[in-house]
């Protein structure tokens, strides 16, 4: 039976219990059948990543948890306890209604938060779990409980904005793909990403939110930037992110864009360069001061090396000018 009763149940169990619920519910919600098949997924890949649908009622997963009053429903975040001040009215109800749900896994598999998708106009576009004991945004990936072993066997992982991202490349051929939904791209999720693999391509969004994410994720990346790593950037169009462009390009085409994505070094170089001009010494000085905290940032490697080849070669400096004049402890 499809009952709970105890107050003991850990916030994760509430979290299977509401992905199960979910899941259910999509299978008798037929405009929610429709706009994923709108968006180009069949059944299996909504199944594999455990997609479902949250009823519109106020106190839908009410069916699930007879005891609906029980705390541990407002610490996962599915409920929400409108204080009493705010009077009159109903005091408890679901945080997600009439929505596509994405559950977010951690790597054990376990449900520990939702987005939930709006079918129609209207915002937020996606509503998200609030942050939990079970659940930091900056920690988790989404989709990498489900990419893991995709990821080992293409080699590398594709680091992209959004939980459609994730779904469409699976549908499309790329289940080597995660998402940070929509936060920057920490030192952590780094660590997280180099520990699954040692080739990483960060595909963003390719309107001026998503450059600003790529930026954001080499000012993450450098400091682990060894030369045992591969670190790429794939730009898109300006109009695309990576599910509209595969939809409207196709699996060849993406897989060229993979092919073509730029490597860290070089999107280091235009990044510090940006709109200084090399013909001014003033310009070329901006050029290194740009460069010092980012290179600082970097251990001793030979990557770091050959950045400070390339600003040294830009700036009309030597190399050994840099390192001076940066601080850089010499490699041993
Ligand atoms: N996001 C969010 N809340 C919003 C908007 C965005 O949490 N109101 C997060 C989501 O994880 C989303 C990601 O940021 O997937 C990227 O945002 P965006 O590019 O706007 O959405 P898409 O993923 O492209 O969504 P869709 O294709 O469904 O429109
Ligand atoms: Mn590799
Ligand atoms: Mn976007
Ligand atoms: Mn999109
Ligand atoms: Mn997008």
């Amino acid at each position: 039976r499809a009952e709970v009763t105890a107050k003991s149940l850990a916030l994760s169990e509430v979290m299977t219990k509401a992905g199960e619920y979910y899941k259910q519910q999509l299978r008798t919600a037929p405009q929610a059948i429709a706009y994923l098949k709108k968006r180009g997924l069949t059944g299996e890949i909504a199944a594999r990543f455990g997609l479902g649908f949250s009823p519109d009622a106020w106190d839908g997963l009410r069916s699930v948890f007879t005891d609906y009053n029980i705390p541990a429903l407002v610490e996962a975040g599915l409920v929400i306890d409108k204080s009493e001040e705010e009077g009159g009215g109903r005091k408890r109800y679901d945080r997600f209604r009439d929505r596509v749900m994405f559950p977010i896994r951690n790597t054990k598999g376990q449900v520990i938060g939702f987005g939930g998708r709006i079918m129609e106009q209207g915002e937020p576009k996606y509503l998200n779990s609030p942050e939990t004991p079970l659940f930091q945004k900056g920690l988790e990936l989404y989709g990498l409980f489900e990419a893991r072993q995709a990821i080992r066997e293409a080699g590398y992982v594709l680091v992209t904005e959004g939980y459609m991202d994730v779904v469409a490349l699976a549908q499309m051929g790329f289940p080597q793909a995660v998402a940070t939904l929509g936060t920057a791209c920490t030192p952590t999720h780094v660590q997280k990403l180099l520990r699954q693999t040692d080739h990483v391509i960060f595909s963003f969004d390719g309107d001026s939110a998503g450059r600003r994410a790529a930026r954001r994720a080499l000012d993450a990346c450098l400091p682990h930037a060894n030369d045992d790593k591969v670190i790429k950037f794939l730009f898109l169009p300006k109009e695309h992110d990576p599910d509209s462009y595969i939809r409207e390009f196709g699996t060849d085409a993406f897989e060229q864009e993979v092919r073509d994505a730029m490597p860290l070094s070089q999107f280091f170089m235009r990044e510090m360069i940006g709109d200084n001009d090399l013909n001014t010494a003033e310009g070329r000085a901006r050029t290194q001061f740009d460069a010092k905290p980012l290179l600082q940032a970097m251990q001793s490697s030979g990557m770091r090396l050959q950045l400070v080849r390339n600003l040294a070669q830009v700036t009309q400096t030597s190399p050994s000018e840099i390192e001076i004049m940066f601080e850089l402890s010499q490699p041993v």
